[in-house]
């Protein structure tokens, strides 16, 4: 698929009958009510929450772009030569292109992204950076099984890239479920570079989810701004309120949509009526210890082979390779 420099093609494996209605109704009708946080990111959303990654109390794109920086020649040594990298959700390529300019001889690149225009735009950059890398871009859901292209040239193993802390926004369980699929996806003598936030302050976590200039707020009720526009349904914007606190027990910081007043809101044809101060969950941002990240992912069969963090642990970049 790879042609002239900056002419990438896109292997389209987008979802087509994602239901935002259903998922909608069963999360209101749900106690205690939530809204799934895949639906953060339509166009808005997405440009949103390119925002928050460069907000002054969001240190989290910053310091793993530093540890990228600062380590990436280390990263590349430990996954080695002759590696197909697999991009899990790798949005404008910034930090895969600091780790793929120091692997020895990339066999291919594979980026699986859920945005297909930031996924040509940072292909078609990479493309131009890289000209003898051969790319192989997919437009889809890495949370869902995807059968991916093959390269030409055969790889002597594969290697997983899934920056961002992404895998905080999974329930544990579910951490552990897709782990234990890129497991398998790695094969034999895979591995698993993944970037994965620590826990850490209260007053750090909160102000990086409660931003003072408003955007983090903006970006949880654009969901509901989406739904008025997608779904027809009337959510009364000034009566809802943007809320994040840790949950220091779950180890996890929890966003909120608060109802400001008793209210009764209408989707698809259906009344939902909220008390003054409940709540509808939108999302769970799970922040791990080194150690509890390393036993999960062991749990799913994969063994620690180094770990890279900033000097003062706000974050982690780990490498796993695949237990025999
Ligand atoms: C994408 N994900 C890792 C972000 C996070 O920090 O959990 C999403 C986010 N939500 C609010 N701010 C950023």
């Amino acid at each position: 698929m790879s042609g002239a420099p900056g002419m990438v093609a896109v292997l389209d494996l987008e979802p087509v009958n994602e239901d935002f209605l259903a998922e909608v109704l069963a999360g209101l009708a749900a106690s205690p009510r939530s809204l799934p946080c895949k639906f953060f990111y339509d166009e808005q959303g997405a440009e949103l929450f390119q925002k928050i990654c460069e907000l002054p109390e969001y240190y989290i794109t910053r310091t793993e772009t530093e540890l990228l920086r600062r380590h990436g020649r280390e990263m590349a040594e430990s996954i080695g030569a002759n590696a197909e990298l697999i991009g899990f959700g790798t949005g404008a390529g910034v930090k895969t292109r600091m780790l793929l300019e120091h692997l020895e001889n990339p066999i291919a690149y594979v980026p699986v992204d859920i945005s297909k225009q930031s996924l040509l735009d940072s292909a078609a950059e990479l493309s131009r950076a890289m000209p003898t890398l051969d790319i192989l871009p997919v437009c889809g859901d890495y949370l869902q099984p995807l059968q991916l292209p093959k390269s030409l040239r055969k790889p002597d193993h594969v290697a997983v890239y899934f920056p961002g802390s992404t895998i905080g926004n999974m329930e544990p369980e579910v951490a552990t479920d897709f782990l234990r699929r890129v497991c398998r996806l790695c094969g034999k003598s895979g591995g698993l570079i993944i970037g994965v936030d620590l826990q850490k302050d209260r007053a750090v976590l909160e102000a990086a989810y409660n931003d003072s200039a408003g955007v983090t707020a903006e970006f949880n009720l654009n969901l509901l701004v989406r739904a008025n526009r997608e779904l027809g349904a009337d959510f009364d914007l000034p009566l809802w309120r943007h809320q994040a606190i840790y949950n220091a027990r779950e180890g996890r910081i929890e966003m909120h949509l608060l109802s400001e007043t008793a209210q009764t809101v209408r989707v698809g044809g259906v009344d939902f009526h909220f008390l003054s101060g409940e709540k509808i969950i939108t999302e769970f941002s799970y922040k791990y210890s080194q150690a509890g990240f390393a036993a999960a992912a062991a749990s799913a069969g994969f063994r620690l082979a180094r770990v890279w963090t900033d000097p003062q642990q706000l974050f982690a970049v780990f490498h796993f390779t695949v237990a025999e």
